[in-house]
């Protein structure tokens, strides 16, 4: 990448950062990073110093930094016609709607167009109470649903839940999460206790007239983990038992994330009612997109109406997204290359015990550090000193987990093997230099 004059001095930066923005929005590492640029898999910060980018805006720019095609299209697009609202049909927003009806999974028909995956998931949880004409939903502990009071009730991480108590109607099921399983159990022998304590759950904690069931394929803020293959299939049988309809938030798995599919519900075999996306979806436009069966897509009287969604040029930029990711044949690589960086991961588990379990499918891979592999008990801190290890040796990665022990991998799905041979020799350095 071209060397650039830095306009302005990082300290100038950070302190104009302190003194305009609300403190509560988080940056990473010990001292922030400010980044300028960026290209591909590379990043530039304002001192000139490069970065391997294996976190992505946190799993958004999933076809590479300025992207040359999307960056074309979204020109184009700013210079044709820029904003209307959705009161007027676009051609950017019908051909979005009409690619994503190709590819999504199922009978997954008709889009409803907003600007950031928390919007996605409220219109979600709309629609589902809309067509059953019930209101109780069941999400999972260890989810992250975005920052309105509704998605912030589906949140189940106290660090994430601010302002108070959550909204009625949501209950929490325990998560398929075999490194720490709450039931105590292991994989196979538990028989899947996790998903069939669903039933119980809706049987004891609402009122048996269930909406919606919600979840992330591999949840992402909760540090990836990962269920075992059958257990959405044993869950989505319950959740339609009980009249509910079941919604994949697919706002970090989408869009060959997981590598081989589209969306990571199909890795499960389960046909979802309703699924939601953002981040990737656009390559860091924003953008968020809800989209179910034409009959709950139907199901919804009265008006609605959304300023920004369906805007002509995220909607472009998503287009111009979802054309390249099928042009390289990124699904494919995401799975390949995915594959490689989850072997190359287990010889660091090999090497360092403070590795205590690897995890995640494709190009969504992740680490928990523990103190001690016998006892799993979470190193938290030493997770803050590898962010910061990991940053001075020019690679970002990305930190998650209810203990804040995970260490993310997410690159853009053009990541090659040398890329991730690279961030390997990265790690291992960092990883050294942690004990
Ligand atoms: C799985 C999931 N759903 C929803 C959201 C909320 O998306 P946004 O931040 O675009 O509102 C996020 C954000 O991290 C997420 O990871």
């Amino acid at each position: 990448m071209k060397q650039v004059e830095p306009l302005t001095r990082r300290e100038e930066i950070l302190e104009k950062q302190k003194q305009y923005l609300f403190p509560s929005v988080m940056t990473s590492y010990s001292e922030p990073l400010v980044l300028v640029r960026g290209k591909g898999i590379r990043l530039q910060d304002v001192e000139g110093r490069e970065y391997l980018d294996f976190f992505g805006g946190i799993l958004t720019v999933i076809a590479g930094h300025c992207n040359d095609k999307i960056t074309d299209a979204i020109i184009d697009q700013a210079r044709t016609l820029q904003h209307v609202s959705t009161l007027f049909p676009t051609i950017p927003q019908v051909e979005l709607a009409e690619k994503l009806a190709s590819i999504a999974p199922g009978r997954l028909q008709k889009s409803f167009f907003t600007n950031s995956g928390t919007e996605a998931n409220e219109t979600a949880i709309l629609m589902a109470r809309a067509y059953t004409g019930r209101h109780e939903v069941v999400a999972l502990r260890h989810a992250y649903s975005g920052r309105s009071a509704l998605a912030l009730s589906l949140t189940a991480n106290y660090a994430w839940r601010v302002g108070g108590p959550g909204l009625p109607g949501i209950v929490h099921a325990h998560n398929a999460y075999c490194y720490r399983c709450p039931f105590e159990k292991t994989y196979p022998a538990c028989d899947l206790v996790c998903a069939r304590d669903v039933e119980e759950l809706i049987r004891t904690a609402t009122s048996g007239l269930l909406a919606a069931f919600i979840a992330e394929p591999i949840q992402g803020v909760g540090g990836f983990v990962t269920p075992p293959r059958e257990y959405f299939s044993i869950v989505a049988e319950i959740v339609r038992k009980y009249g509910g309809v079941f919604i994949s938030d697919e706002v970090q798995t989408g869009f060959g994330r997981t590598g081989g599919r589209w969306f990571g519900i199909e890795h499960w075999g389960v046909e979802p009612d309703i699924i939601t996306a953002a981040k990737g979806m656009a390559n860091g436009s924003p953008i968020g997109a809800t989209v179910a069966t034409p009959e709950i897509a139907d199901s919804l009287k009265g008006l609605t109406i959304s300023t920004f969604g369906g805007n002509p040029v995220s909607t472009r930029a998503a287009k111009a997204t979802i054309d390249f990711i099928e042009s390289e044949g990124l699904l494919e690589n995401a799975r390949v290359v995915g594959a490689y960086l989850r072997e190359r991961l287990g010889e660091l588990q090999e090497k360092f015990p403070i590795i205590g379990d690897v995890r995640g499918m494709g190009l969504m891979q992740g680490m928990e550090l523990v103190k001690d592999r016998k006892t799993r008990q979470p190193a938290s801190e030493e997770m803050g000193r590898l962010m910061d290890l990991t940053r001075d040796n020019g690679l970002i990665v990305g930190k998650g987990g209810l203990y804040g022990n995970a260490v993310r991998f997410a690159p853009p799905l053009t990541c090659t093997r040398s890329d991730v041979d690279e961030a390997v020799r990265l790690l291992e350095r960092s990883f050294s230099r942690l004990s």
